[in-house]
């Protein structure tokens, strides 16, 4: 089958969050699997100069720009990375922390429409399957669009939901730029309260609609979790599967982890290898030295992910004996809330307001505990990582996390899960936490469950294919 998978970022060229994690490991399972998997993104860059990988192969136009096809061979799938210096050559993805980019609904109108061009202009794929707001306009365009519909007329559509609350909302005035035929601005396509909604039109159009883990797929149909769409996709159910994700297990893999100095990964080594990479950023990180157990996270620092939470909670974490190193960027509030704390508890608690992949390898092996206490997770990458280190994830039981994380009084418990969204409930649950890291033995029994867990992509793979098999038949 020749499927093509249409995102906004992919490991390793550019990434803010799981997604990327995604796109860049779900085509190269499908690849294993004996199929023709073609991945196209946005050639994102931050200067003219430093031009994207690949080899040239020809320019596709559209809405009176061109986009150069950058085509690079990773892992067994062709990479196209569209070159478009107006719109792809920004400080950052999609938004400075002032807020998003004024163009955003051009910048990922023109990406649909160009990638979907660049597909025809290659050959063609049996399979479109997009993610998320920002690749959701490609399946409204095969759908209602005949002109596009002709170039690929027989190609079946999948939208993937990674965070129902991002669906790219624009003015109606904004669809003209865009391409987008005023006749899509309806009710039952892309009119959301009078916007456009990106999303939305996606959901309404493809053949088939998946989200990122089975619990989640049941949330998003409730008002609580379905963001003013829960309506649109109460619809479609019938169409809506939640297929979990998997990690990237080469990437994230504790033996061959080059960025840490003592690899570990068995029962025999785990307890040496954590020690050694928690000297090493303990230097790094400029925390006392000392016997303390340490909490990392690692987050984008969004009102999902919990921030505020541990902004509440940090004091009296550290009063609980805890060191404590946070990795993350996002909202400004949230940054200096948590440099606040590094200030008051200097030794104690470490911040870096930055993305740095090794650090996130460094933090993800050296800490006891990862937090996660997000308020909703359509699936979230950071604690599965965590278990394959040895690290015991402290989550709330929402999304994929509570399809992932077995709390510690259940039978093969692998982690925390907190009782509720409150400041005293992660206190709480962080004491419980604090005994079971005393007992060296419930500590290696718990360490040892997650770390054999099977977080490789392998069956979800194979769900998504035969899901693309049912559509194509
Ligand atoms: P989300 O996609 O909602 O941000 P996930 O848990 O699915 O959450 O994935 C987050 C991914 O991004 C993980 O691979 C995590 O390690 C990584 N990540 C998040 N913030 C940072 C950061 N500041 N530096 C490095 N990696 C980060
Ligand atoms: C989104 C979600 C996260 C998920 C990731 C990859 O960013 O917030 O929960 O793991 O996408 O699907």
């Amino acid at each position: 089958m020749r499927i093509a998978h249409l995102a906004s970022e992919v490991v390793p060229f550019s990434k803010t969050g799981g997604l990327a994690d995604v796109v860049g490991a779900l085509p190269p399972a499908l690849a294993a699997l004996g199929h023709e998997v073609t991945v196209v993104v946005p050639g994102h860059r931050t200067t003219l100069k430093d031009a994207p990988p690949g080899e040239p192969r020809g320019e596709v136009a559209a809405l009176g720009l061109t986009a150069r096809l950058n085509v690079v061979l990773h892992r067994n799938v062709r990479v196209v990375l569209l070159d478009c210096p107006a719109l792809y050559v920004r400080p950052a993805l999609y938004s400075l922390p002032d807020g998003d980019f004024p163009d955003n609904a051009v910048r990922f109108a023109f990406f649909a429409r160009a990638a979907l061009a660049a597909l025809a202009k290659l050959g063609g794929v049996d399979v479109v399957h997009a993610h998320d707001w920002q690749a959701a306009i490609a399946p409204l365009l095969l759908r209602y669009d005949g002109e596009t519909r002709f170039t690929m007329p027989a190609a079946k559509t999948v939208l993937t939901i990674h965070n129902l609350a991002y669906q790219g909302v624009f003015p109606p005035w904004a669809l003209e730029a865009c391409g987008i035929p005023r006749e899509l601005f309806t009710m039952d396509l892309l009119e959301f309260y009078g916007s456009a909604n990106f999303l939305k039109g996606g959901l309404v159009s493809a053949d088939a609609i998946t989200t990122v883990s089975p619990t989640y797929a049941r949330e998003i149909l409730t008002p609580e979790f379905g963001c003013g769409l829960e309506g649109v996709l109460a619809n479609r159910r019938d169409t809506l599967f939640g297929i979990l994700n998997g990690l990237d297990t080469d990437e994230w893999d504790p033996r061959r982890d080059p960025h840490l100095e003592l690899p570990f990964g068995g029962e025999d080594d785990v307890e040496e290898g954590k020690a050694a990479a928690r000297q090493l950023l303990g230097r790094e990180a400029r925390l006392a030295a000392g016997e303390r157990p340490l909490i990392g996270m690692v987050s984008r620092l969004a009102e999902q992910k919990g921030a505020d939470l541990l902004a509440a909670a940090l004091d009296e974490i550290v009063g609980l004996g805890f060191d404590v190193v946070v990795l993350g960027a996002g909202e400004r509030r949230y940054e200096e809330a948590i440099r606040a704390a590094e200030a008051a508890h200097p030794g104690r608690v470490a911040a870096f307001i930055k993305f740095d992949e090794r650090l996130a390898h460094r933090i993800y092996a050296a800490s006891d505990l990862f937090l996660m206490p997000s308020r909703y997770e359509p699936c979230g990458l950071g604690q599965m990582i965590a278990m394959r280190y040895g690290t015991l994830p402290v989550v709330t039981r929402t999304g994929g996390l509570a399809d992932t994380v077995i709390d510690a009084h259940e039978e093969g418990g692998t982690g925390f899960v907190l009782s509720e969204l409150a400041p005293a409930a992660l206190t709480g649950t962080l004491r419980r936490a604090r005994a079971v890291l005393a007992d060296p033995v419930r500590l290696a029994t718990m360490r040892a469950e997650g770390m054999s867990r099977d977080f490789s992509w392998k069956a979800s793979a194979r769900e998504y294919l035969k899901l693309y098999e049912r559509l194509t038949a």
